[in-house]
């Protein structure tokens, strides 16, 4: 504000300076005319003043008041020569034409105030005093063709104060405006200040609150997703106990059973026909009840590390399917630490990938790709197979089919996540992410 103050103050003072001296100088350029112009009108014709104009010009300037106030004056031609000078010297040399001259030749009167620099005032600049220069032209008067430009020194000593008066007044003005804005635009400052402090501060108590409820959240989200594993890992461990139930117990009594029934029944057509009945609904029985439970049946996960649980899966898959399905571990066992549900989250994403890529991809190979990081562990099984549309694969079916949405559901409970990255005819990749550390 104060540099753009000092601009505009520069300015104005500058404007009005130039405004106060040109009106002077036209005014005394005006009142000065009427003597010259009938006294030169000779020139028209002529490159001399005759003796009798010289004299009555002699005349006007020495004796009357006017002469008090003109210290100085030269008549130029248009071609730069003073035809006639109060200073006897320079009559009838030729100098540059100055820009004020050129003005006034092209017919507007030129004022200005203490710029006494051109070779042709040095008299006038010895005279030590404020002085108002001014150019006016003097024209032929019936035509108004202009013949001759009058050039004259005014005292000025007047103009002066009034020209410090006016710089001080704009000066004054120009100051109290800014002063005025400064202090509107501080107190707006000011009150803005206020208003962002406060708003800070109720901004600081919501962020506060905020966090404490996002620390809860977190708290939560952690005691859910380590109940879910534990029901999870309930859930498995019961289900697995149930398997191997039934391969022991009803099993293996009814193996015996069936045994038993061929020496027991006594051999004839007709107790035939019916012992034959009992012993294929035996078998048959006998035959569901080992698939149940081995389907049930799960390899102790306490025991094996990721390296070897890997393995494990992929190896109880290649009896079952002809996929070839290589195993890449970029892990160090030592220093994966997974929980129960955690492993049995990978055991069962790589039964079911796997079995997918076997059943749906028309693969003729998959890749089993094993990563850990220091916050997470991924599996990523890849086949190179006929893909397919995650969208609509994820909706729930009407066969039952629920393998990709249970393993996204059994991998979310437990705070992880499944990426499916397929098109149709350009492979599939399925991805596990499981958090390591704190459940
Ligand atoms: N690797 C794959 N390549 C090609 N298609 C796949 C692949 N994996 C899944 N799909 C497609 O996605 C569908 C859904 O798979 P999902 O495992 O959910 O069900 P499903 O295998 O048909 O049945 P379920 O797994 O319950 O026995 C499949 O029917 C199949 O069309
Ligand atoms: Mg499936």
């Amino acid at each position: 504000m104060a540099s753009a103050m000092l601009i505009v103050g520069t300015w104005v003072s500058s404007r009005i300076e130039q405004a106060v001296i040109e009106s002077q100088g036209a005014s005394a350029a005006v009142y000065l005319e009427s003597f010259l112009s009938p006294l030169s009108q000779e020139l028209a014709e002529n490159d001399t003043l005759s003796q009798p104009a010289q004299r009555a010009l002699i005349e006007v300037f020495g004796q009357t008041a006017l002469g008090e106030r003109i210290v100085s004056y030269k008549i130029w031609k248009p071609d730069g020569t003073v035809v006639y000078a109060s200073d006897a010297n320079i009559i009838g040399h030729s100098f540059e034409i100055t820009p004020d001259l050129e003005k006034a030749l092209s017919g507007q009167v030129s004022a200005s105030f203490e710029a006494l620099d051109e070779l042709e005032n040095r008299a006038e600049a010895a005279l030590g005093i404020p002085l108002l220069e001014v150019y006016t032209p003097i024209r032929e008067s019936w035509t108004g063709r202009i013949i001759a430009v009058a050039e004259f020194y005014e005292r000025a000593e007047t103009l002066e104060n009034e020209l410090a008066r006016a710089s001080r007044n704009s000066w004054l003005l120009v100051g109290l405006i800014f002063l005025a804005s400064g202090g509107l635009l501080y107190g707006i400052v000011l009150a803005g200040g206020r208003l962002i402090a406060s708003q800070r501060q109720q901004l600081q108590a919501q962020l506060k609150e905020t966090k404490a409820i996002s620390a809860q959240n977190v708290a939560l989200r952690k005691r859910a997703v380590s109940a879910s594993s534990r029901a999870i890992a309930q859930a498995e461990r019961t289900l697995r106990r149930v398997g191997s139930d039934l391969h022991d117990g009803p099993a293996q009594y009814m193996a015996l059973a069936s045994l038993r029934l061929d020496s027991a029944l006594p051999q004839g057509e007709h107790q035939n026909k019916d012992a034959e009945q009992v012993k294929n609904s035996l078998k048959q029985a006998l035959l569901e009840i080992r698939t149940i439970s081995r389907g049930l049946a799960l390899p102790d996960l306490d025991e094996l590390d990721i390296e070897r649980l890997t393995k494990r899966a992929v190896q109880e898959f290649s009896n079952l399917s002809d996929l070839e399905t290589r195993v890449n571990m970029a892990c160090n066992p030592n220093e994966t630490v997974l929980n129960y549900a955690q492993k049995l989250c990978i055991y069962r994403f790589l039964q079911e990938t796997l079995a997918n890529a076997s059943r749906h991809a028309r693969a003729e190979k998959a890749d089993v790709n094993v990563r850990c990081e220091s916050a997470a562990i991924s599996v990523a099984v890849q086949d190179s197979g006929r893909g397919f549309d995650p969208t609509s694969a994820l909706k729930l079916r009407s066969d039952g089919g629920q393998g990709l949405l249970g393993m996204i559901d059994r991998a979310e409970s437990i705070g992880g996540a499944v990426d499916i990255q397929s098109q149709p005819d350009n492979g599939t990749t399925i991805t596990l992410t499981l958090p390591l550390g704190e459940p």
